[in-house]
C-alpha cells in the first residue's frame, strides 16, 4: 500500500483526534501518504479528501470531537453512494482505509470492503463500549468520567433536598456507562438493558433504602433501559410514593464531548498505530483492538455481531454496596 485514508464516522467520541494523529504520524513514519476524509463516508462519496502530514495533526491529541468531523451517512447505505465512494478512492489513488467509529461505521466499512476490495481496517471509537474485540473503546473512559463528575454534582443537591434523582446516561443498547458510573457514584440502583429489571425490584430497593435511613438516592438509568425511560420510571415511582420528591436529569451529549482522558489518548494512539501497521502487514476487514494490554485484530464481522458481556460481579457488587 502507498496511500492510506482515515475517516471518523457515527457518534463522535473523545480520543478520535488522538487516533487520527496516530494514523497520520505512523503513516508518515513508514513513508506512506495519508489522506483525511471529512465528515465520514459522506466525505468519501463527495471527494471531501485532503492530504495530511505530521503538522496537520499538531495540537489535537488533547481535543474532544474530531477534526475530520463525523456523520451518520444515509447515502453510504445505498449501492449508488458506495459506488461513488469507490470512484473517489480510485481517482485519489487511495488503496487502504482506516475507519474510526462504532458498529454502524464498521457495518458500512465491511460492505464496502466486500463490494470493492479496498483494504480496510476499523478502529473502535464510541463512548458506548459496545464493540466486541477490545476491552474498551476510544471515548468510553472519558465519557465515564464525565458522567461520574455530573452525577457527583447531582448527588450534592439530591442530598441537600432529600430527593430521588433518576439520571439518564448514554448507551443506546449497552449499560457499560450506566453500570460503571453508577458504581463510582454510589447509585442506589442501576438500570441497564442487559439485565431484566422490574418496578417491584426498584420499589423494593427504595423501601430498603428508607429502612436504612437513606434520605436521598440517585438511580442511574441507561438510555436503552427496557423497563422505561427516566420519565416513565419517575412517574410510576411518584404514583407508588406520592411523598417522594423526585427529579430527573438527562446527561445527554455532554458525555460525548470534552478533552479525552489519559487512558483514551493512550488507547487511541496505540490503536491508530496498530491500524496502520496492521494494514502494512496485509490485514483486511478486521478491527484493531486492545485486549489485556495487547494489540489484537478481530474480523469486523465478529466485532459487530458479538457483544462484550456485562460483568455480573459488578452488578452484584453494585447491589451490595448501594445500601
Ligand atoms: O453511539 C453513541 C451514542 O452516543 C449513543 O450512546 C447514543 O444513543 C447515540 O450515540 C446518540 O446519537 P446522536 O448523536 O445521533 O443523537
Amino acid at each position: 500500500i502507498k496511500k492510506i485514508a482515515v475517516l471518523t464516522s457515527g457518534g463522535d467520541a473523545p480520543g478520535m483526534n488522538a487516533a487520527i494523529r496516530a494514523v497520520v504520524r505512523t503513516s508518515n513514519y513508514f513513508g506512506l501518504e495519508c489522506y483525511g476524509i471529512r465528515e465520514g463516508f459522506n466525505g468519501l462519496i463527495d471527494g471531501n479528501i485532503t492530504k495530511m502530514g505530521p503538522r496537520s495533526v499538531s495540537n489535537i491529541i488533547n481535543l474532544g470531537g474530531t477534526i475530520l468531523r463525523s456523520a451518520r451517512s444515509e447515502d453510504f447505505r445505498t449501492e449508488e453512494g458506495r459506488k461513488k465512494a469507490f470512484e473517489q478512492c480510485q481517482s485519489n489513488g487511495i488503496d487502504a482505509l482506516v475507519c474510526i467509529g462504532g458498529d454502524g461505521t464498521f457495518t458500512g466499512a465491511k460492505i464496502f470492503n466486500e463490494e470493492f476490495g479496498i483494504q480496510t481496517i476499523g478502529v473502535p471509537g464510541t463512548i458506548d463500549n459496545d464493540i466486541f474485540g477490545t476491552d474498551t473503546t476510544i471515548g468510553y473512559d472519558t465519557a465515564l468520567n464525565t458522567a461520574m463528575d455530573a452525577i457527583d454534582k447531582i448527588r450534592d443537591t439530591a442530598t441537600s433536598h432529600n430527593r430521588i434523582f433518576f439520571v439518564e446516561v448514554m448507551g443506546r443498547d449497552a449499560g457499560f456507562i450506566a453500570l460503571n458510573s453508577g458504581i463510582a457514584t454510589g447509585a442506589v440502583d442501576i438500570l441497564i438493558p442487559e439485565q431484566k429489571d422490574s418496578m417491584e425490584e426498584l420499589f423494593d430497593t427504595f423501601d430498603k433504602a428508607a429502612k436504612r435511613g437513606k434520605n436521598s438516592s440517585v438511580v442511574v438509568v441507561a438510555e436503552g433501559e427496557k423497563l422505561g425511560n427516566v420519565y416513565d420510571l419517575s412517574e410510576q415511582t411518584k404514583k407508588k410514593y406520592p411523598n417522594y420528591d423526585i427529579r430527573i436529569a438527562v446527561l445527554g451529549h455532554i458525555q460525548r464531548g470534552g478533552s479525552p482522558s489519559c487512558a483514551d489518548r493512550v488507547l487511541a494512539s496505540r490503536l491508530g498505530y496498530g491500524a496502520v501497521t496492521g494494514l502494512m502487514e496485509g490485514r483486511n476487514n478486521v478491527m484493531a483492538g486492545m485486549r489485556s494490554n495487547k494489540l489484537v485484530f478481530t474480523p469486523i464481522e465478529e466485532a459487530i455481531k458479538k457483544h462484550n458481556t456485562i460483568n455480573k460481579d459488578l452488578l452484584k457488587i453494585s447491589e451490595i454496596l448501594a445500601l
